[in-house]
């Protein structure tokens, strides 16, 4: 499906504006898909690639990966989040690549989920760090999951575009503690450099680290659902800015590539 076929509803705009840049991120690593629906199986066609979407709730990104022709196993505790991505699966006619698992990361540590979870190629942990309590045991089980080379997607909340967000509605005490401890709302938001270390430390090595959602959501909504051609200019201008050091700390939230 076309991405302009995507962004049809003012809710779904909104959404391709904050989710672009990380989508393009993954995209070179899930191109020579092997049989996208509708097409010939090409003799030479690579295999399809084992996805893995830690927390993967609706299914949003595992549906896309699928589409593409690719098997993707989604983990995540909400069964309710599990039966919303089967369906989204169903209608894009691609529930045989898409398997839902109950479950967390400590489930995935502790190896309690029965099903093959070896030799992964790419894991996405998206949105779902913050709320995790030892980061260094989930990294150590990611690890153990994916196939040498293999690579992970962590999308995880910035620390100072909360302080910034904070202070902005009034809230200036929560601000100023959340400028000094990071899980002061109960879900930890990090530092670039904080983020650096845990992953080197985990043994993982950083391909990229951008910014994401620096604009997308401090634009009022009704800019972006009403003028002819803004989301696609709000888009690039995230494009623009996503890969500069400099707008880390302004933005919602940090996309990190990294192989292990
Ligand atoms: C904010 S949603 C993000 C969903 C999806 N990854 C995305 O980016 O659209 C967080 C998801 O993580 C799941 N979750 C919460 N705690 C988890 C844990 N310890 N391990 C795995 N998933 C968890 C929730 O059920 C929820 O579906």
């Amino acid at each position: 499906m076309a991405e302009s076929e995507r962004v049809e509803r003012p809710s779904q705009r909104h959404s391709f504006a904050r989710t672009a840049v990380v989508w393009e991120k993954l995209q070179p690593l899930l191109v020579g898909s092997p049989n996208p629906p509708g097409s010939p199986k090409a003799v030479d066609a690579p295999r399809a690639q084992r996805v893995l979407d830690i927390g993967g709730g609706t299914g949003g990104f595992a549906v896309r990966i699928a589409e593409l022709g690719h098997q993707v196993t989604v983990i995540d505790p909400s069964p309710d989040a599990l039966a919303a991505a089967d369906r989204r699966a169903q209608e894009s006619g691609v529930a045989a690549r898409v398997v839902g698992l109950q479950g967390d990361l400590g489930d995935l540590a502790a190896g309690r989920l029965d099903h093959d979870l070896a030799d992964i190629d790419l894991v996405l942990c998206h949105e779902v760090f913050g709320v995790v309590e030892d980061h260094r045991a989930a990294l150590s089980s990611i690890a153990k999951v994916l196939r040498p080379g293999g690579a992970l997607s962590l999308l995880v909340r910035q620390r100072h575009a909360a302080v910034l967000s904070q202070a902005m509605s009034g809230h200036f005490q929560q601000a100023r503690r959340l400028l000094d401890d990071p899980g002061a709302d109960r879900e930890h938001r990090f530092t670039a450099q904080e983020l650096r270390d845990l992953l080197d430390e985990s043994g993982y090595s950083l391909q990229s680290l951008q910014a994401v959602r620096v604009f997308a959501d401090l634009v009022p909504a009704t800019i972006v659902d009403l003028e002819v051609g803004a989301i696609a200019a709000l888009v690039e201008l995230e494009r623009a800015v996503a890969e500069r050091p400099e707008y880390l700390t302004l933005a919602t939230q940090m996309h990190a590539l990294a192989v292990c």
